[in-house]
C-alpha cells in the first residue's frame, strides 16, 4: 500500500529523546519544551508560543481567551475537520458555518461579509445577531489543506465587525500570505502536529500569539492554572493540556526539517499537476495570489470521486475523501449555514486526497499518476 502521509523522522529524534531519558526529564517540564516554544515562535514569526497536547486543545484555550462564552456564536468554514467545531462547543458557544470558496476551498469572504451587513448589528462595540441578540464574538478561519484565504480581506471584516481572529493553522505551518505566516495575523493561531501533519510529535499543538497577556494566561490555564510555585493554589479553572518534554524533543527535531519537507511537498505537488493537468474531469485547489501553500496534503477534484477512489484503493493506493461538510453531520444540522450554492457539499463530493508522504518515492508517485491515468482513459 502507498500510504497518503506517514511521518518522516530522519533527524534528531533518537538523539533528543534519547537525551529527555538519559537525563530522567521526560514530564511535563524540561528544557525542550522551552526550547520548542522559542524555536517554533521564532520559525513562524511569532512573539509568543506555547505548547499544548494537541490542536484541539489550541483552539478549545485560544477561544477561551479570546472572550468566547456561552450562547455566543463563533464563525467558522463548513468544511473543516471536527475538532474546529469542537473546540467551539466545548466553550458552550455555537457556530455559524459559512460555506467555502468554490476555487480555493477556504471560507467564501463576499458570503461572510453580506452575511455580517445583513444579518448582524453592532452594539458597545460588539457585534451581535439580530435574529436572537446574542453575541457574534469571533471568526475562525481554517487554512484547508494548506491554503489560506487573502487574509487582508479576512483581517478587515474582523475589525469592521468587531470580531476576534483564531486561526485554525493546524494544517498550514509553512503557508504564508504576503510572506506573513499563517497563524498570526489573528489574536492566536493554533497548530497540530499529528501524526499526518507537516511535523508530528505524535500528538501535540502549539498556540501563537502576540500579545504577551495573553500568553502567560495560555501557559498558565494550560498547567493547570497553579498560581503558587511551592503550594498548590489555583486561581481559576485550568487544564492539564501541557505538552510533555519527550514530544516537544522530537518537536525540535522535526522542526529543524520543516523547511525541507516544505520542498518536498511542494516538489510532489508539482508533479501531480504536470502529470494530471490535461485530465479532462479533474481540477486542483486554487491558490490565490500573494499566498504560499505549504501543500500539506495533495488533493484533487474529480468528476467521478467514487469511482476512482474504489480504482486506487484496488490499487493498493491509499487515498481518502474530504470531510463531510459540517452542516450535514448530526450535532450541527440546526445550526446556521450561510451559503448560496452549497459549494460545500459539491466539493466534499468531488475531492480526493492523494499519498504525499514527504519521503514518497519518485516511482511511487509516478505509479499514482499512471494509474489515475489509467482510470481516466
Ligand atoms: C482543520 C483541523 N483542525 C483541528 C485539528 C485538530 O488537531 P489535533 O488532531 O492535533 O487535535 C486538525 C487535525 O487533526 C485539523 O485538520
Amino acid at each position: 500500500m502507498i500510504p497518503l502521509s506517514v511521518p518522516n523522522l530522519s533527524g534528531k529524534e533518537w538523539e533528543y529523546i534519547k537525551e529527555c531519558l538519559d537525563t530522567n526529564w521526560v514530564s511535563s517540564v524540561g528544557s525542550f519544551v522551552d526550547r520548542f516554544e522559542s524555536e517554533f515562535a521564532e520559525h513562524v514569526g511569532s512573539k509568543h508560543a506555547i505548547s499544548v497536547v494537541n490542536g484541539t486543545s489550541a483552539l478549545h484555550i485560544s477561544l477561551q481567551l479570546s472572550g468566547v462564552q456561552q450562547h455566543d456564536y463563533v464563525i467558522v468554514p463548513n468544511i473543516t475537520f471536527i475538532a474546529s467545531l469542537n473546540s467551539i462547543k466545548y466553550c458552550g458557544a455555537k457556530p455559524i458555518l459559512v460555506d467555502i470558496d468554490p476555487n480555493t476551498w477556504q471560507m467564501d469572504l463576499v458570503l461572510l461579509r453580506k452575511f455580517l451587513e445583513e444579518k448582524t448589528h453592532q452594539k458597545s462595540g460588539n457585534c451581535y445577531l439580530k435574529s436572537d441578540n446574542k453575541k457574534v464574538t469571533a471568526v475562525m478561519p481554517v487554512h484547508v489543506l494548506g491554503n489560506l484565504c487573502n487574509m487582508n480581506k479576512l483581517m478587515q471584516i474582523a475589525k469592521e465587525f468587531s470580531l476576534k481572529v483564531i486561526e485554525d493553522s493546524t494544517e498550514s505551518l509553512g503557508s504564508y500570505f504576503e510572506n506573513q505566516h499563517s497563524g498570526t495575523f489573528g489574536g492566536f493561531g493554533c497548530f497540530s502536529f499529528n501524526g499526518n501533519k507537516i511535523m508530528t510529535t505524535g500528538g501535540g499543538g502549539m498556540i501563537v500569539t502576540n500579545d504577551a497577556d495573553l500568553a502567560q494566561k495560555a501557559k498558565h490555564i494550560t498547567t493547570q492554572a497553579k498560581s503558587d510555585k511551592f503550594e498548590y493554589i489555583h486561581d481559576e479553572i485550568g487544564y492539564n493540556y501541557r505538552l510533555v518534554n519527550v514530544l516537544a524533543a522530537m518537536g525540535v527535531a522535526q522542526l529543524e526539517q520543516v523547511p525541507d519537507f516544505i520542498k518536498a511537498k511542494q516538489k510532489i505537488a508539482k508533479k501531480y499537476k504536470a502529470g494530471l493537468q490535461n485530465i479532462d474531469g479533474i481540477s486542483f485547489q486554487t491558490v490565490e495570489s500573494g499566498v504560499i501553500a505549504n501543500n500539506w496534503l495533495f488533493t484533487i477534484s474529480s468528476s467521478k470521486q467514487k469511482e476512482l477512489i474504489e480504482h486506487l484503493l484496488n490499487s493498493d493506493i491509499q487515498v481518502r475523501p474530504l470531510w463531510k461538510p459540517m452542516n450535514q453531520l448530526e450535532m450541527f444540522v440546526n445550526d446556521l449555514y450561510v451559503t448560496e450554492k452549497d459549494i460545500s457539499n459539491k466539493i466534499y463530493a468531488n475531492c480526493i486526497s492523494l499519498p504525499c508522504s514527504t519521503n514518497l518515492g519518485g516511482q511511487e508517485q509516478d505509479f499514482v499518476i499512471k494509474k489515475i491515468k489509467e482510470f481516466y482513459s
